[in-house]
């Protein structure tokens, strides 16, 4: 049995105001696109943000802008937007525009665009089709120079792991978010695959399709692989660093589970549009053992010789 849901009534595509407070009280989120926005924005500046939400990032970029088109297809989000910018200072030289932004065009041009519809891996979340649509449209309107975009780039990458399915004694292998970071090291099977670098600022690419293979560097049983975002909301030259948001990871059982050894090589493949489900891309995804490290190879010779 299978039930239909509208794409847009989708988590991702339609986020409610309950939701909204997950993001707004996120510091690792919030925190770099502060930074960024205040890096970016010139001094009376123009800027436009595609799907504002609550408006808490157009507000931010309100502090040194002239004008901010805050752009939001969600009418309660639009409406919450409104009253939520009227208590705050500055909020006056937002305009909250309810619209999509897959067609909406500010009325002139703007020195930085802010999107943030963000997911891991791109998956879900339209960040990748409306900055591409955005991109050819404002071009066509206002030529060829292009706003600065925040986020700057993104990278994704996935990596081979072994993750723990097991659930108060239940085993149930589903996707699961996790925050990245060195407490995962005990499931690392082998270091991280960059498979995408997008830079705004140039072709965005709508899909991907990745064959790789990887050495692995621990023992263990390969039964997931962690998808990796992060995104570079600005970059500051003068002080040799970089403004990023690591997304949380998104964790994908694989078909068949396989065990593995240091020095051997597995290869893994999958494809997806971006915005496209995290089902689709779960279904294109194989990941196989090609060929056993020489330690093991040797190990069976002895074995075989005894
Ligand atoms: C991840 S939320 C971010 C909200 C806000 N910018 C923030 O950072 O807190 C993405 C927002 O984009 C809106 N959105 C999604 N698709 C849109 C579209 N095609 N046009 C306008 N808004 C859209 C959603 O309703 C949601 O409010």
């Amino acid at each position: 049995m299978t039930i239909d849901v509208p794409e847009e009534h989708l988590l991702g595509q339609f986020i409610p105001l309950h939701y909204h407070f997950n993001m707004l009280r996120d510091q690792q989120r919030m925190a770099p696109f502060r930074e960024a926005i205040d890096l970016t924005v010139p001094d009376n500046g123009v800027v436009l943000e595609l799907g504002g939400g609550t408006g808490v990032l157009s507000w931010f970029a309100a502090q040194k802008a002239r004008d901010v088109y805050c752009v939001e297809r969600n009418p309660a989000l639009a409406r919450a937007a409104q009253s939520f910018l009227a208590n705050n200072s500055n909020g006056d030289r937002v305009s909250v525009i309810l619209a999509d932004a897959m067609n909406y065009l500010p009325p002139e041009p703007v020195d930085v665009v802010i999107c943030e519809m963000l997911h891991v891996g791109m998956v879900r979340e339209k960040q990748l089709q409306v900055l591409h649509s955005f991109k050819e449209r404002y071009r066509q309107r206002f030529g060829p120079l292009m706003p600065r975009f925040i986020p700057d780039t993104s990278v994704l990458a996935i990596q081979p792991i072994q993750q723990d399915f097991c659930f108060s004694g239940y085993t149930a292998s589903v996707p699961l978010f996790e925050p990245p970071g060195p407490h995962m090291k005990d499931s690392w099977l082998a270091d991280p695959f960059f498979y995408s670098t997008i830079d705004y600022g140039a072709e965005i690419p709508l899909a991907f399709r990745v064959a790789t293979e990887m050495t692995i560097k621990s023992d263990g049983l390969f039964n997931a692989v962690s998808l990796l975002t992060n995104n570079f909301l600005a970059f500051v030259l003068t002080e040799k660093r970089a403004v990023t948001w690591l997304m949380n990871q998104l964790v994908l059982p694989i078909h068949k589970p396989f065990a593995v050894r240091a020095g051997d090589t597995v290869s893994v493949s999958f494809e997806y549009q971006a915005g496209g489900s995290i089902e689709a891309l779960q279904e294109s995804l194989v990941a196989r053992p090609e060929t056993r490290s020489a330690a093991v190879s040797d190990h069976t010779s002895l074995r075989r010789a005894a």
